[in-house]
């Protein structure tokens, strides 16, 4: 135990603070997962998107990746999908996990070539100490799920779902589903915005008719999209 106990300690913290170790092979090897088995037939060039990838992190600053400078990656992975299934969620990803059966019906942006890739990870130029989120505006990894969310939500056709957690305050959350998202959304395109609110045994705190999704209600609303708002327990 004397041994081991100081390495515990120390190795922890390079992973969670510095770009995740081995992130080229992960990043290659998901997408070559992504393009065998998860969605096969699709044709991308997955060097080439790390290549695209690196380029845009190694070329600049830590606190220096705008959107723009993914713009090529993201070009090298077009992605169609079909209307009526796009689900946006939000601090439901224990339920969206746990019943993944049942959401397999739908796609997520978990589920898009680039959220595949990078989901969970971590990176910035210098591979042992990352800045944290809140300390730049142009933060690599804010910046690519920025452009990816907006990529993604943009796309959504038809009756889109939105499932929000209403056993927490600020279920419609300004900062996350209510920033790019929300703001990406094409009413021409969707057809309808179905809310969820689910709430857990604990008790809810927020429904269809309290606290922040009426917020979310009237912003659709104004936008002139159609909605529908449903409450239910777990
Ligand atoms: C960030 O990028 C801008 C514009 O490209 C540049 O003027 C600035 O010096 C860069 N900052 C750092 C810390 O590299
Ligand atoms: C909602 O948020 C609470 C508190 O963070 C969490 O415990 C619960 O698992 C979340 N519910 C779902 C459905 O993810
Ligand atoms: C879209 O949502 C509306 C409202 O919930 C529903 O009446 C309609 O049947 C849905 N259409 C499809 C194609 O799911």
């Amino acid at each position: 135990f004397d041994i081991i106990v100081p390495q515990l300690c120390l190795c922890p913290v390079q992973a969670t603070f510095g770009t995740t170790p081995n992130i080229k092979h992960i990043v290659i090897g998901r997408c070559f997962t992504y393009t065998t088995l998860v969605q096969p037939g699709l044709r991308y060039d997955c060097e080439e998107i790390w290549r695209q990838f690196e380029k845009a992190v190694v070329q600049h600053a830590s606190c220096n990746v705008t959107e723009e400078h993914y713009c090529e990656m993201f070009n090298m992975m077009p992605q169609v999908w079909p209307c009526d299934r796009f689900l946006f969620w939000s601090k439901t990803r224990m339920l969206v996990h746990s019943y993944a059966a049942v959401f397999r019906h739908f796609w997520t942006l978990e589920d898009t070539l680039v959220g595949f890739l990078f989901n969970d990870l971590i990176w910035c130029f210098n591979f042992n100490s990352c800045p944290a989120w809140s300390t730049c505006r142009t933060h690599p990894v804010y910046s690519l799920w920025k452009r990816a969310s907006q990529n993604f939500a943009e796309m959504a056709c038809g009756n889109i779902t939105v499932l929000l957690n209403g056993s927490i305050t600020n279920a419609f959350n300004r900062k996350m589903f209510g920033s790019v998202e929300l703001d990406s959304l094409n009413p021409q395109r969707v057809n309808y915005v179905n809310i969820k609110v689910v709430t857990s045994p604990e008790g809810p705190h927020e429904s269809c008719s309290q606290g922040s999704i009426v917020e979310l209600i009237q912003i659709l609303w104004s936008r002139g999209f159609r909605w529908t708002c449903t409450d239910s327990d777990l």
